[in-house]
């Protein structure tokens, strides 16, 4: 059984006639509200510029609760939340409409001070509008006023900084909810809580001891839904830049020994901004599905990477010469994200002896394996020891990624969120990528679909003399 949200609160959202809100705002807010997760006390206003009355907006997130919700949606929880739904029309550099969403947000409070989360829903070229007009449109500075933005945060090193230069000008640092929905996974929030409470497995995942890790994301989907943004971004800086690198960041740093959630923000910077790219055509290998090219929109020379793998290392006594391989990509042959952590043999081991790994599935299975080797019989013929247990969260207490998220932000809690300092370290790392695979024309290779990429991505660990670890 969950617990119920105490504090009273409003969620604004902004673009509210959009894609996120559409897919995966309203269906969150459903599944909260049939978990008898929120207070009696609550508002919810959608704002953007397109014309609606407030019943047409009901109607709208109605309709799309049940298009999106997963499961049976029942109507007697459907239409108790839609009493908590307002609506207002505006532009987002007017700030003429943004006192009109304060009226009407005044009027519906009655006097009351609530906590107000403002989910930007809206592509990042709207964001500083309504960062500035939030800003402006306020009574007071001290207003509890917190402001969740997706992913992507800027498109590199330069435009991150300056999206948290500009918005530190009107918000402080405390009141940003930087959100990457893959922290909002149950089982990759388990690294942590795995490595917290269980000192032998962090002994064993301690550099020293590590051969080399693995990340693997290979998805099956192509990207012709998104293909405006798509084209723009590339692989590198969509699955690479931020999931991978925050998912890679919970296996290798230091665990804080407080719980203060600063205190992890600055030992996953520390890590993320120790993670260095060697300026070598041996170190990356690029891809490009064959049928990317037929897609409306997409340039017939167009260098986007729908694959990318990278041979990385961290700059850090212990994680010294640790290879971290990382390798991505869409339109392959199976839908599967996994870390593999190769562990160490004896010195006095035969090279040819296959070695101990820890594996951790993010899907589709949620799980953890470790996999012990054992010489068995006559012959001492190698065995797999498994042990295997899910870290999926199953029960009732269990929600999705949105809403585990949108409940942290609710209670204050930034745990599993970004710090805008990791934001932009890990954008000059791809940054320096980019640039390094452009000035030395790295070559885009073309993949079969539902192949398991470029074939070059084998040169990546061969050069330490590792393989890649499939699981089947
Ligand atoms: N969609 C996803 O699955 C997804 C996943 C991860 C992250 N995100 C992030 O979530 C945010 C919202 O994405 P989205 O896909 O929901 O965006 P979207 O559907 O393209 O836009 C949301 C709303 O913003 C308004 N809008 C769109 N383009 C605009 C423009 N150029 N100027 C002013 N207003 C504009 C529109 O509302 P009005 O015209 O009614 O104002 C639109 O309905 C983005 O930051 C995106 O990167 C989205």
């Amino acid at each position: 059984m969950l617990n119920k949200i105490k504090d009273p609160f409003i969620i604004s959202i902004f673009g509210a006639s959009g894609n996120l809100a559409t897919i995966k705002i309203f269906p969150t807010l459903y599944e909260l509200m049939l978990k008898k997760i929120f207070p009696n006390d609550f508002v919810i206003i959608g704002y953007a510029r397109s014309k609606m009355s407030e019943d047409e907006f009901r109607n709208f997130v109605a309709k799309n609760i049940r298009k999106y919700y997963k499961r049976k949606v029942q109507t007697n929880v459907l239409n108790e939340l839609l009493k908590h739904l307002h609506y207002t029309t505006g532009n987002y550099d007017n700030l003429k409409d943004f006192n009109k969403y304060r009226s009407h947000i005044d009027k519906l409070l009655k006097g009351k001070k609530l906590i107000n989360i403002c989910y930007f829903a809206v592509p990042p070229v709207v964001f500083k509008d309504i960062i500035k007009n939030l800003g402006n449109s306020r009574k007071s500075v001290h207003e509890d006023i917190r402001l969740i933005l997706e992913k992507p945060f800027g498109d590199n090193a330069s435009s991150a900084s300056d999206l948290f230069h500009f918005v530190s000008q009107y918000f402080t640092e405390d009141q940003i909810y930087l959100l990457d929905h893959y922290l909002g996974k149950s089982a990759v929030q388990s690294i942590l809580s795995l490595r917290e409470s269980n000192k032998i497995l962090n002994l064993i995942m301690e550099g020293p001891e590590v051969a080399n890790i693995q990340i693997t994301a290979f998805e099956t989907v192509g990207v012709e839904e998104r293909i405006g943004y798509f084209e723009k971004v590339g692989t590198l800086k969509d699955m690479i830049q931020s999931h991978l690198l925050q998912v890679l960041a919970l296996v290798t740093m230091s665990i804080p020994v407080t719980s203060i959630d600063e205190s992890l923000h600055r030992e996953k910077y520390s890590i993320l901004s120790a993670i260095k790219f060697g300026k070598s055509k041996n170190n990356i290998v690029l891809g490009q599905y064959e049928s990317y090219k037929n897609i409306k929109g997409v340039a017939k020379n167009s260098p986007t990477d729908t694959f990318a793998a990278l041979r990385l290392f961290i700059d850090r006594q212990s994680w010294y010469k640790v290879p971290i391989y990382i390798r991505t990509g869409k339109k392959l042959y199976e839908h599967h994200t996994y870390m593999v952590i190769e562990l160490k043999k004896h010195r006095f081991q035969p090279k040819s002896d296959p070695p101990n790994r820890i594996i951790l599935e993010f899907y589709p299975d949620e799980r953890i394996n470790i996999k012990l080797v054992n010489r068995q019989g006559h012959n001492f013929q190698y065995q797999d020891i498994t042990t295997s247990d899910t870290i999926a969260c199953e029960d009732d207490s269990c929600l999705p990624e949105h809403g585990g998220l949108l409940r942290d932000v609710i209670a204050g809690r930034k745990r599993f969120f970004l710090s805008f300092p990791e934001v932009i370290t890990t954008w000059e790392l791809i940054d320096s990528i980019i640039k390094f695979a452009r000035r030395n024309h790295v070559k885009i290779e073309t993949y079969k679909e539902k192949s398991s990429g470029p074939k070059s991505q084998d040169k990546l660990t061969k050069i330490d003399g590792f393989k890649w670890y499939d699981i089947h």
